[in-house]
């Protein structure tokens, strides 16, 4: 028999690092410039993670402010999951080390490797099992320390990414139903386009693999580029569907933040309004499962969120995965 229970969003938290990163100083580690970074991609910055914080700390600090202010105890969590592909180490998963540093001894907590869409993936995750009855206050968190997988020799990726850390805290609820639809796609067919090639079980890791830096995240970007733009478009509309909604229902897209080309031409294929399409990769590239949840943080905190407004977030990542989902912000 279905379950009926519905979801209500808390809050929202997000951190990112200190030390900044910007296009002049990546002209001084590769032939790059500033002006082919800006107008490839419309990054002027990115934020880098301190030696001393790995990926569990960052998420740490996202995920402190959304427990204040949901004004709720660590003890009533009874779910973590962490979207990352940038994990503290290969084994015990983040959100585990993260449980530990939270002190959120009550909770279950694994992480999901859905790449850029992982955080849409972790929603989805929170609504069904939220709506089983299996647990009822869930914290998730997106969050990636890219620069420690990506090759800072490479300008073909170098310039992209960033470090940093969003969370969203959701409880069951009776009357509330603020995950209003979620939709979700992966094609597994283009696996060689954007990925990790050694250091797992396919290409362990060694001396050579090392040497060929073949540890660092690679991208066919011009072929990552095309179907991210469709799938983007797709996911949106989709979303739309499930919900019986349109465009003008939504008062906020919340895009995945890997390109300002194609944040662009998503919109312009999905006939979004323009106007309400929230973008910062300016200032942090392209932070992976981050993306979504620290604009939404942001978004809220500028005041560009009002209590009741529908957000669509929508992603597309390594896999191929991709994903939307529609969310009231009702806190
Ligand atoms: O997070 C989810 C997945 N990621 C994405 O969604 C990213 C998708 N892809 C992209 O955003 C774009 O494809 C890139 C920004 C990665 C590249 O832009 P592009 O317009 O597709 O450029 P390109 O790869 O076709 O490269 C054009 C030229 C090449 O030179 P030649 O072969 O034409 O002489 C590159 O070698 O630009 C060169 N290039 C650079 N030049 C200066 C590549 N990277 C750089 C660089 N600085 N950093």
């Amino acid at each position: 028999m279905e379950n009926k229970t519905g979801v209500k969003i808390l809050s929202t938290g997000s951190y990112v690092p200190k030390k900044v990163l910007t296009n002049f100083d990546l002209e001084k580690m590769v032939e790059t410039s500033d002006e082919w970074i800006s107008t490839r991609t419309g990054i002027k910055e990115r934020r880098i993670a301190d030696k001393s914080e790995t990926t569990s700390d960052l998420a740490y600090n996202a995920a402190t402010k959304a427990i204040e202010k949901a004004k709720i105890s660590v003890d009533d969590i009874d779910l973590i999951v962490v979207a990352t592909i940038s994990p503290d180490a290969p084994m015990p998963s983040t959100a585990c080390y993260l449980q530990k540093k939270l002190k959120a001894f009550n909770a279950v907590a694994f992480d999901i490797a859905a790449a850029c869409s992982g955080f849409i993936y972790g929603v989805t995750l929170a609504k069904a099992f939220i709506a089983s009855g299996l647990y009822k206050k869930v914290l998730v968190v997106g969050v990636e320390a890219l620069s420690r997988i990506t090759d800072w020799t490479d300008r073909n990726t170098c310039v992209l990414f960033g470090d940093g850390a969003g969370a969203m805290i959701f409880e069951a609820s009776e009357t509330e139903n603020d995950i209003v639809s979620t939709y979700l796609g992966t094609d597994g067919t283009h696996t060689e386009i954007l990925n990790i090639p050694a250091g797992g079980a396919t290409l362990p890791t060694t001396k050579e693999t090392v040497e060929q830096r073949l540890n660092f995240v690679k991208m066919l970007g011009k072929e990552v580029f095309k179907v991210a733009v469709s799938k983007m478009a797709l996911a949106v509309n989709k979303a739309q569907e499930l919900a019986g909604l349109t465009d003008k229902d939504i008062n906020l897209y919340i895009p995945h933040q890997a390109n300002l080309r194609i944040i662009e031409a998503v919109a312009k294929k999905a006939g979004v309004t323009k106007e309400n399409v929230y973008v910062n990769v300016h200032k942090y590239g392209n932070m992976s499962a981050a993306t979504t949840i620290v604009a939404l943080d942001e978004a809220i905190r500028e005041g560009r969120v009002k209590k009741g407004d529908l957000v669509e977030l929508v992603a597309f990542g390594a896999g191929l995965t991709w994903g939307a989902c529609i969310l009231k912000i009702n806190f």
